[in-house]
Protein backbone atom coordinates (compact mmCIF):
# COMPACT_ATOMS: atom_id res chain seq x y z
CA UNK A 1 0.00 0.00 0.00
CA UNK A 2 1.85 3.51 -1.00
CA UNK A 3 0.41 6.68 0.88
CA UNK A 4 0.36 8.87 -2.13
CA UNK A 5 -2.20 10.07 -4.33
CA UNK A 6 -3.02 12.23 -7.31
CA UNK A 7 -5.77 14.97 -7.70
CA UNK A 8 -6.95 17.22 -10.06
CA UNK A 9 -9.81 20.16 -9.60
CA UNK A 10 -11.18 19.84 -12.80
CA UNK A 11 -12.31 23.10 -14.76
CA UNK A 12 -16.04 23.55 -13.64
CA UNK A 13 -14.73 23.67 -10.07
CA UNK A 14 -11.61 26.14 -10.81
CA UNK A 15 -14.37 27.88 -13.18
CA UNK A 16 -17.25 28.22 -10.47
CA UNK A 17 -14.68 29.48 -7.67
CA UNK A 18 -14.64 26.61 -5.15
CA UNK A 19 -10.89 25.54 -5.96
CA UNK A 20 -9.39 27.22 -2.17
CA UNK A 21 -12.86 24.99 -0.63
CA UNK A 22 -11.98 22.28 -2.12
CA UNK A 23 -8.15 22.08 -1.06
CA UNK A 24 -9.20 22.96 2.41
CA UNK A 25 -11.39 20.22 2.75
CA UNK A 26 -8.48 18.26 1.24
CA UNK A 27 -6.20 18.90 4.08
CA UNK A 28 -8.69 19.10 6.66
CA UNK A 29 -9.17 15.00 5.80
CA UNK A 30 -5.48 15.10 6.48
CA UNK A 31 -4.05 15.23 3.28
CA UNK A 32 -0.32 16.70 3.12
CA UNK A 33 0.26 18.34 -0.16
CA UNK A 34 3.46 17.18 -2.45
CA UNK A 35 3.32 19.24 -5.33
CA UNK A 36 0.27 21.61 -6.77
CA UNK A 37 0.26 23.84 -9.52
CA UNK A 38 -2.31 24.91 -11.56
CA UNK A 39 -2.21 24.78 -15.23
CA UNK A 40 -4.33 24.38 -18.57
CA UNK A 41 -4.11 20.80 -20.51
CA UNK A 42 -4.11 21.00 -24.34
CA UNK A 43 -6.78 18.67 -25.73
CA UNK A 44 -3.77 16.08 -26.77
CA UNK A 45 -2.19 15.88 -23.44
CA UNK A 46 -6.26 15.06 -21.46
CA UNK A 47 -6.55 12.37 -24.14
CA UNK A 48 -3.31 11.47 -22.79
CA UNK A 49 -4.43 11.63 -19.15
CA UNK A 50 -7.50 9.94 -19.79
CA UNK A 51 -6.26 7.73 -22.86
CA UNK A 52 -7.49 4.31 -20.76
CA UNK A 53 -11.38 5.28 -21.48
CA UNK A 54 -10.53 6.11 -25.28
CA UNK A 55 -13.24 3.31 -26.37
CA UNK A 56 -15.57 5.09 -24.38
CA UNK A 57 -18.53 7.24 -25.72
CA UNK A 58 -17.56 9.89 -23.28
CA UNK A 59 -14.52 10.34 -24.02
CA UNK A 60 -14.76 12.98 -27.08
CA UNK A 61 -16.55 15.04 -24.40
CA UNK A 62 -14.27 14.36 -21.97
CA UNK A 63 -11.11 15.61 -23.36
CA UNK A 64 -13.46 18.71 -24.40
CA UNK A 65 -14.00 19.39 -21.07
CA UNK A 66 -10.51 18.44 -19.26
CA UNK A 67 -8.97 21.14 -21.95
CA UNK A 68 -11.72 23.91 -21.16
CA UNK A 69 -9.85 26.03 -18.75
CA UNK A 70 -7.49 25.93 -15.57
CA UNK A 71 -7.72 23.55 -13.47
CA UNK A 72 -5.15 22.63 -10.20
CA UNK A 73 -2.94 19.49 -9.88
CA UNK A 74 -1.54 17.94 -6.87
CA UNK A 75 0.46 14.99 -5.21
CA UNK A 76 -1.61 14.04 -2.21
CA UNK A 77 0.16 11.86 1.02
CA UNK A 78 -1.95 10.36 3.88
CA UNK A 79 -1.76 6.78 5.13
CA UNK A 80 -4.23 4.76 2.75
CA UNK A 81 -4.11 7.59 0.10
CA UNK A 82 -5.89 6.27 -2.44
CA UNK A 83 -8.84 4.92 -0.78
CA UNK A 84 -9.18 7.46 1.54
CA UNK A 85 -8.98 10.32 -1.39
CA UNK A 86 -11.71 8.44 -3.25
CA UNK A 87 -14.00 8.61 -0.67
CA UNK A 88 -13.52 11.94 0.40
CA UNK A 89 -14.30 12.82 -2.95
CA UNK A 90 -17.12 10.73 -3.61
CA UNK A 91 -19.15 8.60 -6.31
CA UNK A 92 -18.20 9.52 -9.96
CA UNK A 93 -22.08 10.72 -10.50
CA UNK A 94 -22.93 13.29 -8.19
CA UNK A 95 -26.22 12.49 -7.50
CA UNK A 96 -24.82 8.71 -6.09
CA UNK A 97 -21.90 10.57 -3.79
CA UNK A 98 -22.46 10.19 -0.18
CA UNK A 99 -23.59 13.80 1.86
CA UNK A 100 -20.38 15.91 2.57
CA UNK A 101 -18.30 14.43 0.10
CA UNK A 102 -16.40 16.59 -2.52
CA UNK A 103 -18.90 15.81 -5.38
CA UNK A 104 -21.52 15.87 -3.61
CA UNK A 105 -20.93 19.45 -2.41
CA UNK A 106 -19.03 20.67 -5.75
CA UNK A 107 -20.41 18.52 -8.68
CA UNK A 108 -23.08 19.08 -11.35
CA UNK A 109 -23.13 16.06 -13.19
CA UNK A 110 -21.32 12.81 -13.97
CA UNK A 111 -19.55 14.71 -17.04
CA UNK A 112 -18.16 17.84 -14.51
CA UNK A 113 -17.36 15.91 -11.53
CA UNK A 114 -14.88 18.07 -9.90
CA UNK A 115 -12.31 16.51 -8.98
CA UNK A 116 -10.14 13.59 -9.89
CA UNK A 117 -8.49 10.61 -7.96
CA UNK A 118 -6.19 8.12 -8.46
CA UNK A 119 -8.32 4.61 -8.52
CA UNK A 120 -4.91 2.64 -7.55
CA UNK A 121 -1.58 3.07 -6.49
CA UNK A 122 0.08 2.26 -9.42
CA UNK A 123 -1.85 4.88 -11.23
CA UNK A 124 -1.62 7.48 -8.86
CA UNK A 125 2.58 7.30 -9.62
CA UNK A 126 2.17 7.11 -13.21
CA UNK A 127 -0.50 10.04 -13.07
CA UNK A 128 1.76 12.21 -10.52
CA UNK A 129 4.46 11.95 -12.95
CA UNK A 130 2.62 12.66 -15.98
CA UNK A 131 2.33 16.06 -14.65
CA UNK A 132 4.99 17.03 -12.06
CA UNK A 133 8.18 17.04 -12.78
CA UNK A 134 10.93 15.36 -9.98
CA UNK A 135 11.67 19.19 -9.34
CA UNK A 136 8.52 19.31 -8.30
CA UNK A 137 7.35 16.79 -6.11
CA UNK A 138 8.48 17.37 -2.56
P1 LIG B 1 -11.81 10.32 -12.25
O1 LIG B 1 -10.95 9.30 -12.98
O2 LIG B 1 -11.93 11.62 -13.00
O3 LIG B 1 -11.37 10.50 -10.83
O4 LIG B 1 -13.29 9.76 -12.15
P2 LIG B 1 -13.76 8.31 -11.71
O5 LIG B 1 -12.57 7.43 -11.47
O6 LIG B 1 -14.73 8.47 -10.61
O7 LIG B 1 -14.52 7.85 -13.02
P3 LIG B 1 -13.94 7.15 -14.33
O8 LIG B 1 -14.77 5.96 -14.63
O9 LIG B 1 -12.46 6.99 -14.24
O10 LIG B 1 -14.28 8.23 -15.45
C1 LIG B 1 -13.39 9.30 -15.70
C2 LIG B 1 -14.17 10.56 -15.92
O11 LIG B 1 -14.89 10.48 -17.12
C3 LIG B 1 -16.08 11.25 -17.02
N1 LIG B 1 -17.24 10.39 -17.26
N2 LIG B 1 -18.26 10.78 -17.96
N3 LIG B 1 -20.75 10.91 -19.29
C4 LIG B 1 -20.41 9.79 -18.64
O12 LIG B 1 -21.12 8.82 -18.58
C5 LIG B 1 -19.12 9.76 -17.97
N4 LIG B 1 -18.63 8.74 -17.30
C6 LIG B 1 -17.43 9.14 -16.84
C7 LIG B 1 -16.13 11.82 -15.62
O13 LIG B 1 -15.58 13.13 -15.62
C8 LIG B 1 -15.26 10.86 -14.86
O14 LIG B 1 -14.77 11.47 -13.71
MG1 LIG C 1 -10.97 7.23 -12.80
Amino acid sequence: MSNRTFTMIKPDAVRNGHSGAILDMIIKAGFKIKALKMLKLSAEKAGEFYAVHAARPFYGELVEFMSSGPIYAAILEKDNAVADFRKLIGATDPAKADEGTIRKLYAASVGENAVHGSDSDENAAIEGSFMFSVLEQF
